[in-house]
């Protein structure tokens, strides 16, 4: 497994996951995978700037690179804030169902941005090698991080 089928797994499961909630209609249930796609993002996106997007910094100095790490960080910071407000408001609710729909939007629209654009511009600048031991990295990284206020769900 390289990174980018890696990253493309993770993208996929948290896509899931958000279509699942928006199919229910039952707030406990939509409570508890809330938790589960904040923990995946918070781990995700962790963990991809500490491999992913550092090993692209480190492979090329060009300033569209750097910009493109600059905007994806934004992104990133975005979904967290997005996230933080959808923890305060009751789950379920219509101010909350409207926010998470631009959380899905803004993930969504994240996702096509790597997935297309850094992909693309990762495979000029990463060895296959390096490909598939940034895919471990990022495993390790996720294993190492604590993602405060969330407990187990199960
Ligand atoms: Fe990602
Ligand atoms: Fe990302």
């Amino acid at each position: 497994m390289d990174i980018y089928n890696y990253i493309r797994q993770d993208h996929r499961n948290v896509a899931a996951l958000m279509d699942e909630l928006l199919s229910i209609n039952l707030s406990a249930v939509q409570e508890r995978i809330f938790r589960k796609i904040r923990l995946e993002l918070s781990l995700h996106a962790e963990a991809e700037e500490q491999t992913f997007y550092k090993a692209l910094r480190e492979a090329s100095e060009r300033a569209d690179i750097e910009d493109r790490i600059v905007q994806a960080r934004e992104d990133h910071d975005e979904i967290r804030d997005l996230m933080t407000f959808l923890i305060n408001e009751s789950v379920g609710g219509p101010r909350w169902m409207e926010k998470f729909g631009e959380l899905k939007h803004a993930v969504t629209h994240h996702v096509k941005e790597e997935e297309v654009e850094m992909f693309a511009k990762a495979r000029r600048l990463l060895s296959d090698e390096q490909a598939k031991q940034l895919a471990r990295d990022m495993a390790k990284v996720k294993q190492t991080i604590r993602v405060p206020e969330h407990e187990p769900t199960e």
